[in-house]
């Protein structure tokens, strides 16, 4: 049985309030955006304002004040009350108090959704926030007999085998690696590899390039979105799909119903039923061994406290509010921030992004590019104050 988990909302102080208008507002950035409907991350199926491809200026503001919140904000979550896997002593959840994030981050945030969280009480609270930000881009029934799938207690818990690979006593070391091009000819695979767990997204391409990114994946984060993108982008690349191996859990990232019923096929082995992957089969993607023991989904409060508290780019600002949201990496290496005693990241964007490649696999020099659905250059500032308050080890070459 899952773990039950309270589901009473976390309260928000005075202090964490003021935090939040002060700190991720100042950091606000100018990264030119232009949104391309063939990113892998493109959000071009979600409801809401379609991007235009050019740049547009904060036509939609609205009052931000002490008393004044947009509705879509909703900086108020769910509380999971789940003890710590390990004594870790200097490990991320204590060093977080004397660094200059305390105020953003909750320790009791959930940051998986499973079973018992679908009640009706907890969808009409969430229906109200449309794509990763809630439950607003899909139907009760859709939800609810996806989640029932959830129930075991590995679906609840990020590193759910942790008591089979150490102890109490130790320290869960995770790597987490993103595809960027500052990863070609590091030699840094055996390093990643010796992580307990090693936490992979999107195009990433292992065959050909183990020397420099390893070849383990313990957890691979995706939407169906960027992982049907993906299958297209990065065929020529040598992307074949999501790595397949026993100790792999697959981590979904849900945007669109179109997650919760790839999730639902994946775990009973049948067609997706309905939807724009209708009648694909799961087990191309996830191998003939998965079970749902093996699936997991980020909770939306998750990402939309993510969003709010540690990428609240100023493009929530524009009529693209509803398509932005912070990358499928960036949830991946916060959502290990959140679960790891320590985190290093690789293959992130760094102030050098420009001397290389957009990704480690590129054949030929390909500058990074900056869309509207994502604001790379808060995340790239978001991963310097991460790694120089020593919440994160940053890959940064030099
Ligand atoms: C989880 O749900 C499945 C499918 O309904 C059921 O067969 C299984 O017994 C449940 N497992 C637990 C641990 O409740
Ligand atoms: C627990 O883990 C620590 C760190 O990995 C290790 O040094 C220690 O020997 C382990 N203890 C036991 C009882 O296995």
């Amino acid at each position: 049985m899952s773990a039950p988990r309270r589901l009473a909302l976390a309260g928000v102080t005075m202090a964490s309030l003021l935090c939040f208008y002060l700190l991720p507002w100042s950091q606000l950035t100018d990264g030119l955006s232009v949104f391309r409907s063939d990113s892998p991350d493109s959000e071009s199926s979600l409801g809401g304002d379609r991007a235009s491809p050019t740049p547009s200026p904060a036509a939609h503001a609205y009052v931000l004040g002490k008393t004044t919140v947009p509705s879509f904000i909703g900086d108020a979550y769910a509380n999971e009350d789940v003890p710590p896997q390990t004594d870790c002593r200097d490990g991320i959840r204590s060093r977080v108090l004397r660094s200059d994030v305390a105020g953003l981050f909750l320790k009791n945030i959930p940051v998986l959704q499973q079973s018992t969280d679908a009640t009706p009480a907890q969808y009409s609270r969430l229906s109200r926030y449309v794509g990763a930000n809630g439950w607003g881009s899909l139907t009760y029934p859709v939800l609810s007999d996806a989640l029932a799938l959830l129930n075991s207690s590995a679906n609840g818990v990020m590193l759910d085998d942790w008591a089979s690979r150490g102890n109490r006593s130790g320290c869960i070391r995770c790597a987490v690696v993103g595809n960027g091009g500052i990863l070609k000819d590091s030699e840094k695979g055996e390093e990643i590899d010796g992580h307990h767990y090693v936490f992979r997204t999107n195009g990433a391409v292992l065959t050909g390039f183990e020397k420099d990114v390893g070849v383990r994946t313990t957890h691979y984060t995706f939407s169906t979105n960027t992982l049907m993108n993906s299958m297209m982008s990065y065929a020529s690349a040598g992307y074949r799909g999501p790595p397949q191996s026993q100790e792999t859990r697959y981590v979904f990232l849900p945007d669109h119903d179109r997650d919760y019923l790839m999730m639902k096929a994946a775990a009973q082995h049948t067609l997706v039923e309905q939807g724009r992957e209708q009648g694909k089969d799961p087990t191309a993607y996830f191998g003939k061994d998965v079970t749902a023991a093996k699936l997991k989904m980020y909770h939306p409060d998750f990402i939309r406290y993510l969003r709010n508290r540690f990428l609240r780019s100023k493009t929530l600002k524009t009529k693209h509010r509803n398509i932005y949201r912070p990358s499928t990496g960036a949830i991946m290496l916060l959502a290990a921030l959140h679960s790891c005693d320590r985190v290093s990241a690789y293959g992130f964007m760094t102030p050098q992004y420009k001397k290389y490649s957009d990704h480690y696999y590129d054949k030929q020099y390909h500058r990074v590019g900056f869309f509207i659905n994502h604001d790379l250059m808060l995340e790239m500032n978001l991963w310097q104050r991460l790694h120089r308050a020593g919440l994160i080890t940053l890959y940064m070459r030099s």
